[in-house]
């Protein structure tokens, strides 16, 4: 983390290197009007110095003054029009400032949610496994919009400040370096108060941006499981659960805030002590006439001016810290690499036959946890492989490792021979369909979400693919037929009919390897019997590996796989295995058992 902090200025002004001539006509501006704040009181000095008091017009000013023929009343004139000069360029260049500046923001926004949305999707499934959606949702939004308001309200603003700042002390410097010197005597005192409530501000700003990221996950974690929520009558207790979190970061930005508060009454108490120093001194000063009226009325607004920009500086700390602590946490997502990368030699899959091999596969979610110890499998190509087993011994693992969704600790993964790390990964899962175990639709119509895997599929295919996966039967009822509207992660379908359309998807698809994680599961046996018929019709050909829990359908399959604990107790053919009265055979009977026990109560 601390080297990534010192990184991080540097890597800002990267996300800036594109607009740099933006930025460069909104810095010209920017300076445009720190010039006008510098030059505004001018025209006052000279008509209290020259025209009210009879000083000498300064030498630099006689040519312009000699044009409107030498007297008082042109070097007002002049002071009169010089004034409204000023202001119309200052109008001028405060607009040109915001418009550049807010250009770029938007566009340095839009970059951000770009790459960190790229690198969040790119991240493995191990990393997703332990991170909180809302978490990664709130990084992608407040903190990016952080970023963005300090940009627009705090990068140029404060290079506008320290221009001013300069330019000022340079001209109160060239106008009575003594005085001077008086009057920013209290500078040092501003700076070491306004840096040491700014270091306060900042931690306190990280703390509530971590609470807020977490309040967003509770909040997505529960509105997409509000039926479980719902249905438990838990209401109250995620009320409270969110509740507690945000009280928590009303204390910590009621902190924060309090610190910001105090920080405003000092600064302003520690100007004004210095306003009075100013008025003290400067006054016996026109008195010992060693200063002129209009030069102490330089002084006393460039004070005014001087103060209000390093007050500016220290509410910029405040914008600077939110945006340095998004910035920290937008680099902290995209500074973690993702586990599964390809190689650097990684080359594309050549098309597969098919050919699965797990050749002494250890592999755990946690390294303390294996789940697969020393796994080997084998399935030939074009053959069905089924695997069988209690809960929790596996069988989705080993698809998540044959689609390289993790690595195995030991040994390898391989198709047609070769170690799938050794192909990229999308054109590895480009050859792979799989259907997860939960079925998950996206917000859209239905033939959309058929089509997901496969981008530019045609009508017919789509239509056809529907028929197979009997999506049809109820597509064709509704209203709207394919072009009804499926909700959020599909709730508006049945269980059966969203676990249909997830079967559709890998048909239009026709790829080598099928992987199908209980497909049927959500089916009444009917429905079941169709379905695998469609689907015995679509692994012609193909390598395919089905999980199911109902034993009735795979037997069907070439061969299969038992398995139990991280191992494979038995394999063979459904006769095979029966007749040996192993596992399979038990799971069998039981299963057996309790269709003759629905039977007879029915
Ligand atoms: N993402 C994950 N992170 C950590 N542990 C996991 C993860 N997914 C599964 N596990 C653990 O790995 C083990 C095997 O899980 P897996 O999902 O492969 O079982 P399964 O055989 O498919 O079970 P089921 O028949 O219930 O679907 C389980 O003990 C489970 O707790
Ligand atoms: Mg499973």
């Amino acid at each position: 983390m601390g080297n990534e902090r010192k990184r991080s200025p540097h890597a800002f002004l990267t996300l800036l290197r594109p607009y740099k001539l933006l930025l460069t006509a909104g810095f010209l501006a920017a300076c445009g009007e720190s010039l006008v704040d510098l030059v505004e009181p001018w025209p006052l000095k000279i008509v209290l110095d020259n025209v009210i008091q009879d000083r000498p017009v300064a030498s630099w000013l006689r040519p312009l003054v000699s044009l409107g023929g030498d007297n008082k009343l042109a070097v007002l004139g002049l002071a009169a029009l010089a004034a409204l000069i000023i202001a119309a360029v200052g109008a001028l260049c405060a607009y040109g400032e915001k418009h550049f500046i807010t250009t770029v923001a938007q566009w340095v926004t839009h970059d951000l949610r770009k790459t960190l949305y790229f690198h969040i999707q790119r991240m493995s499934l191990s990393y997703h496994d332990h991170v909180r959606t809302g978490d990664l949702i709130s990084r992608l939004t407040s903190d990016i919009d952080s970023i963005q308001s300090f940009i627009t309200s705090g990068l140029l603003s404060a290079l506008v400040d320290l221009l001013t700042l300069a330019g000022m002390v340079s001209v109160m410097f060239y106008l009575n370096w003594r005085f001077t010197l008086i009057a920013l005597s209290i500078a040092p005192v501003l700076f070491v108060v306004v840096y040491r409530f700014k270091r306060k501000i900042k931690k306190l700003s990280r703390e509530v941006r971590k609470k807020e990221g977490q309040i967003v996950s509770i909040a997505e974690e529960v509105l997409g499981s509000i039926r479980v929520v719902k249905a438990f009558a838990r209401e109250d207790y995620e009320q409270r659960r969110l509740e507690e979190e945000s009280l928590a970061t009303v204390e910590m930005s009621l902190k924060a805030r309090n610190l910001k508060a105090k920080l405003t009454p000092l600064v302003e108490i520690i100007v004004a002590a210095g306003t009075s120093l100013v008025l003290w001194f400067g006054a016996r000063m026109v008195l010992g006439g060693s200063l002129s009226t209009g030069s102490l009325v330089v002084f006393i607004f460039y004070l005014k001016k001087m103060y209000k920009p390093m007050q500016d500086l220290s509410k910029t700390t405040d914008t600077y810290s939110k945006a340095a602590v998004g910035y920290e946490r937008i680099q902290e997502v995209l500074n973690s690499a993702p586990e599964i990368k390809d190689r650097k030699r990684a080359k594309a899959a050549p098309r597969f036959r098919g050919k699965i091999e797990l050749d002494n596969v250890t592999f755990g979610y946690e390294p303390d946890r294996l789940v697969l110890r020393n796994f080997n499998l084998r399935v030939e190509p074009e053959q069905a492989a089924a695997l069988v087993g209690p809960t929790g011994s596996g069988k989705s693992t080993i698809i998540s490792l044959l689609a390289r969704f993790y690595d195995p600790v030991e040994g390898a993964v391989k198709i047609d021979g070769s170690d799938i790390r050794e192909f990229k990964q999308r054109s590895l899962r480009d050859q792979i369909s799989i259907v997860p175990q939960e079925s998950v639709l996206f917000q859209g119509p239905i033939w959309k979400n058929i089509a997901y895997g496969k981008p530019g599929a045609r009508s017919s295919e789509i239509l056809e693919a529907a028929k197979l996966a009997n999506v049809d039967e109820f597509a064709a009822k509704l209203p709207q037929g394919y072009d009804t509207i499926v909700g959020e992660r599909g709730v508006t379908l049945s269980g059966g009919q969203r676990q249909r359309v997830s079967i559709a998807r890998p048909i239009i698809r026709n790829t080598p390897i099928l992987l199908l994680d209980e497909p049927s599961s959500g089916l009444d046996a009917a429905s079941e019997e169709l379905v695998f018929e469609a689907l015995d019709r679509l692994m012609k050909g193909k390598t395919s590996i089905v999980i199911a829990h109902r034993l009735s359908t795979i037997r069907r399959a070439d061969v299969i796989f038992v398995l139990k604990d991280g191992g494979i107790v038995e394999s063979g053919k459904h006769e095979e295995l029966l007749k040996k009265g192993g596992l399979y055979a038990a799971l069998c009977e039981l299963q057996f058992a309790s269709g003759d026990h629905l039977a007879k109560s029915k």
